[in-house]
């Protein structure tokens, strides 16, 4: 085995953290791994914002709190089903965390970024636009492999979460940010769990040819 096959193999998400901080020149070196992925045309659309402040990560909770009755409650008027409202609980659950961790991360595309496509459809006036969302959700998630990957490589364990933005209309008013759409946020520390043993699919079952 390789040392990339055994970083790729042994990254697991990590949802419980030792309270001590990693050091800030570790957290850098992550970002800028994460900065190497490629973007499209090279625009590097993909921003960190590390919500350090208590009172901010207390606004986000408090937030995500009200979300969460907002949504019950819209769910018991409309005769959504019990399944649901668990669901909507075990989604909190897989969020909340992320408050505990030592370092936490909203990470958002730079509103700047407009595609090829995009000039295409105000050129035409037609809808080509439609493709830019899926360029910057690429964008973030080749960022963020490098992230995880250096994570893995200096013993730090992570998770990106997008469960929290079910909660939160508007989390860029939350977080007074602008000029960026925030898309998830990533949680970070020295891991103090070891997850279970999850199932991989077979290769037959994502590979083809045609
Ligand atoms: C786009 C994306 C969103 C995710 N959102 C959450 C989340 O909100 N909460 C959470 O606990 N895990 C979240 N995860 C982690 C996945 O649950 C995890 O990657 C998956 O179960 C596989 O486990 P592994 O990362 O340990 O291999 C997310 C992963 C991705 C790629």
């Amino acid at each position: 085995m390789t040392h990339l096959d055994k970083l790729i193999d042994e990254r697991r998400s990590i949802r419980k953290y030792r309270d001590e901080s990693p050091p800030d020149g570790w957290i850098k070196i992550m970002i800028l791994a994460a900065m190497k992925a490629p973007s499209p045309s090279n625009s590097q659309p993909v921003r960190f914002i590390r919500l350090r402040s208590f009172e901010t990560r207390c606004l986000l909770h408090q937030a995500m709190r009200d979300g969460r009755e907002r949504l019950l409650q819209a769910l018991m008027e409309t005769g959504g089903s019990k399944r649901l409202r668990n669901w909507l609980n075990g989604y909190y659950r897989f969020s909340e965390f992320m408050f505990q961790a030592p370092v936490l991360f909203a990470v958002g595309t730079s509103l700047k970024f407009i595609s090829f496509s995009e000039r295409l459809g105000r050129a035409c006036k037609s809808e080509q636009g439609h493709t830019k969302h899926r360029d910057l959700d690429m964008a973030v998630g080749l960022a963020l492999k490098g992230y995880l990957l250096k994570g893995e490589e200096l013993g730090l364990g992570s998770c990106i979460l997008t469960a929290p933005l079910i909660f939160m209309e508007e989390p860029e008013k939350i977080l007074s940010v602008s000029g960026i759409a925030i898309r998830c946020f990533l949680a970070t520390g020295y891991p103090d769990e070891e997850p279970s043993y999850i199932n991989r699919k077979d290769i037959a079952d994502v590979y083809r040819e045609i």
